[in-house]
């Protein structure tokens, strides 16, 4: 095992701006209980990226140290960004600005059908209110627009995309990977795989690129898609890594088979709930005592739970799985009361 030096300045890392939202690494722990409950062998360990400090926690928060780290440095006094009116992003992008004392503008879609209440009006959306974020029902160019008007008052606005997972936001997973070797070093554990949900790919991108950067080629990334087809979210991905591994001084060259996408949990569509999801959120509140989400997280441990099943991995193999946190279970009452 290697050892990585984690607060080395020198990195190429840390040569990027950060707002820091993180006291310290998040835990990784062991999830005895689900193992038994899946009757494997196969070690099942949690990163717990949903107990980040900030905002309720979750993968976003990572990005935003970058992000902001970048805002700030820009001297933006607004952090402008879109999403869907239930997105962790945008919720995350809220409470990140709150703390960096800038003003968040959140343009928002209905991304999914749902028109309920607690849809509209619960979970994500609730939150951002709480942490004075300006809500707009408008998409991305509507945001652009807004930048051109505080551009006239002398102002400057930051303008993040889907997801921030830009090549600077990836930037926050590729720390995470240098953060996860140091855990594998300390706990004495060779992760043979990490797992972790997609969307919009930066945290995948990240973490991938995070090893590579590393000269680390044993352990496999496998993302389970909850928004598009594998062969789309593959070639975003991809785009992602090589871009990432540039700021991190590296020729962005990698093998292509690297990316493992597999969309075999995303269902009907972004945001639909499916059985499957519905049973592995069950599984490990009631195995482990932890909360998944129904868009993200959810729907990639059943991914996990039926890799498991089918034996992908031999007895013994030590896999990772992101728990990327996600504030939308309560939204989802309404559309989970049935399954
Ligand atoms: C809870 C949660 N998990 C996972 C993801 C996927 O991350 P990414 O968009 O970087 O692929 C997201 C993205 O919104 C998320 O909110």
């Amino acid at each position: 095992m290697k050892d990585f030096a984690m607060h080395d300045e020198s990195t190429a890392l840390n040569r990027h701006p950060q707002f820091p939202s993180l006291n310290g690494f998040t835990p990784i722990h062991r999830a005895a209980a689900l193992e038994r409950f899946l009757g494997t062998d196969v070690r099942i360990y949690l990163k717990r990226d949903d107990l980040i400090g900030v905002g309720g926690g979750g993968n976003k928060l990572r990005k935003r140290e970058f992000l902001l780290g970048e805002a700030l440095a820009q001297n933006c006094d607004a952090f402008l960004t879109t999403g869907g009116i239930q997105s962790n992003h945008a919720r995350a992008s809220a409470a990140a600005a709150a703390r960096a004392g800038m003003s968040a503008e959140l343009f928002l879609t209905q991304a999914v059908r749902f028109r309920d209440d607690d849809y509209q009006l619960n979970g994500n959306i609730l939150l951002d209110d709480l942490f004075g974020a300006k809500v707009h029902e408008d998409p991305l160019l509507a945001a652009q627009n807004r930048a051109q008007e505080y551009a006239r008052l002398c102002l400057r606005a930051c303008v993040v995309g889907l997801g921030g997972s830009s090549p600077t936001g990836c930037l926050g997973y590729a720390s995470c990977a240098r953060e996860i070797l140091a855990q594998q070093a300390q706990l004495g554990i060779d992760f043979d795989s990490i797992v972790v949900a997609s969307g919009s790919a930066g945290t995948h991108a990240g973490l991938l690129a995070g090893l590579i950067a590393s000269d680390v080629d044993n352990i496999e990334v496998i993302d389970f898609s909850v928004l598009a087809r594998a062969p789309a979210i593959g070639d975003n991905t991809r785009a992602l890594v090589t871009e990432t591994l540039k700021r991190l001084g590296h020729s962005g060259d990698f093998p292509s088979e690297k990316v493992v996408v597999d969309d075999s949990q995303l269902g009907e569509s972004y945001g639909i709930p499916t059985p499957m999801m519905m049973d592995a959120v069950r599984t490990l509140a009631r195995t482990e005592g932890l909360l998944l989400d129904p868009v993200y997280s959810g729907k990639a441990f059943a991914g996990l739970i039926e890799a498991i099943r089918s034996w992908k991995w031999a007895p013994g193999a030590s896999v990772l799985f992101v728990m990327t946190g996600g504030a939308q279970l309560f939204a989802y009452r309404t559309a989970l009361a049935c399954m």
